[in-house]
């Protein structure tokens, strides 16, 4: 805590206030310390990227892929989001085509709406996808798959008014995707994985083993469940042949973003990866305590793993840190979005990550971010493979956001073509 001694000087008089002190650019939230000024983060040295476990030195790709790579995703798994587990009885998927409307948004479009079951004996949950995809292409298209807080029902998958003209309910500018010859897919984060603890409406439940009710320290909590959901609608997609696999890029907001990133790192027919201001668990680094800080995550019970609790005021002991998470998408394209006023996700944090997480995208011969300087507000450091803008505004989409977004999946989806 930074405490500040008043002292004044009254004609030749000194009176010293010791008891008054006052806490710089620190606030309580649920009584959790939080750090909202630079000059509170602590001194803190990131575990090294590219040393593997036994100590030795990565400098090929062979290397980070078969070795340090594996190791980081391990630790991630474990430390941090849960790893999934092997269910007693086999999982069933059934995809159902509920609708389809080729005369969608005036004709331009077509748009699909699918089903998602999956059950065993112990249960079973769905999902809902809604897919748009341009008319007028001969070829399989490109896709962004969109995750959002919204049903992928009524109003929020119509078309808003003449005023928002090209905008799906959810926020969504189709036309702008469209324009480009891209689709895209949207559905709900969490529609297979609610928030509880004991995961018994949640996809968590058909992993269960023998009388287990809770999921155990090292298993899967809220974030990484909705990341088994971005690979699910993956399955589906592959079975789409309107829909071209190899270029499929994935984005969330928020809590969805840190799903986002961590089914980037793991489920790697994601070609694009693209992160909305995901903050703690996402970009941001535990380290600086910034923001939303691991003491005030665990308070929402298991969006992390049982073991995340462990380091709570111990982040230095963590044997990740988040641009890790950031460095095991590569060498995919990655963009990493903050916004200036969003405090809360540690937009600063966010973008060290894709600083440290660099020099994994140089042993692919790729550019990322170079510099420990941010770029500047509102100009994207972009067009490269680890890309990031930190936009004016806080915490939310933005029009400037999907525009930049556009441009990435332009630049990279296209870039042979
Ligand atoms: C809270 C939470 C964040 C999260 C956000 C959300 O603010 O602390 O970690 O990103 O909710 O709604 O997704």
């Amino acid at each position: 805590m930074r405490k500040i001694k008043c002292t004044l000087s009254l004609i030749g008089v000194t009176i010293v206030f010791l008891n008054s002190t006052q806490t710089l650019g620190q606030s309580k939230e649920w009584g959790t310390e939080v750090i909202y000024s630079e000059l509170q983060v602590p001194k803190f040295d990131l575990p090294d990227l590219l040393v593997t476990v036994e100590g030795n030195k990565v400098t090929s790709e062979e290397e980070w892929m078969n070795v340090r790579r594996p190791q980081i995703m391990a630790l991630l798994a474990t430390t941090i989001y849960g790893r999934v587990p092997t269910p007693e009885a086999p999982v069933k998927t059934r995809f159902e085509e509920l609708e389809v409307d080729e005369n969608f948004f005036d004709g331009r479009c077509t748009r699909k709406l699918v089903k998602a079951t999956f059950s065993n004996e112990r249960g079973s949950v769905a999902m809902n996808m809604a897919i748009f995809l341009p008319n007028n292409s001969e070829k399989p298209v490109p896709v962004l798959l969109r995750m959002g807080f919204s049903d992928v029902t009524g109003k929020n998958i119509e078309m808003k008014n003449i005023q928002e003209y090209g905008q799906l309910g959810n926020g969504t500018p189709l036309v702008d995707f469209l324009d480009k010859g891209f689709g895209v897919v949207c559905i709900k984060g969490g529609e297979i994985v609610k928030d509880e603890v004991s995961f018994k409406n949640s996809i968590h439940k058909l992993f269960y083993t023998g009388t287990q009710s809770l999921t155990k320290a090292d298993e899967w909590g809220v974030i990484a469940g909705i990341s088994y959901q971005f690979s699910r609608t993956m399955d589906y997609i592959e079975t789409d042949a309107a829909i071209d696999n190899d270029r499929v890029a994935i984005v969330g907001f928020s809590k969805l973003g840190k799903s986002t990133l961590w089914a980037g790192a793991q489920d790697t027919r994601f070609a694009i990866v693209l992160s909305q201001n995901s903050g703690a668990a996402g970009a941001a680094l535990w380290r600086r305590k910034f923001g939303e800080n691991l003491e005030y995550i665990t308070r929402f019970p298991r969006w992390l793993c049982g073991n995340a609790n462990k380091y709570v005021g111990k982040e230095n002991d963590l044997p990740i840190d988040q641009h890790m998470l950031l460095a095991c998408i590569a060498p995919r394209p990655l963009y990493v979005v903050s916004g200036i006023n969003d405090l809360w996700a540690d937009n600063m944090g966010e973008y060290l990550s894709a600083y440290h997480a660099t020099p994994v995208y140089n042993l692919f011969g790729l550019e990322g971010q170079s510099t420990a300087e941010r770029p500047r507000i509102n100009e994207p450091a972009a067009n490269r493979a680890l890309s990031y803008h930190v936009r004016s505004g806080a915490h939310g989409y933005q029009q400037f956001d999907w525009d930049q977004y556009i441009k990435f999946m332009d630049f990279h989806f296209n870039k042979n073509k």
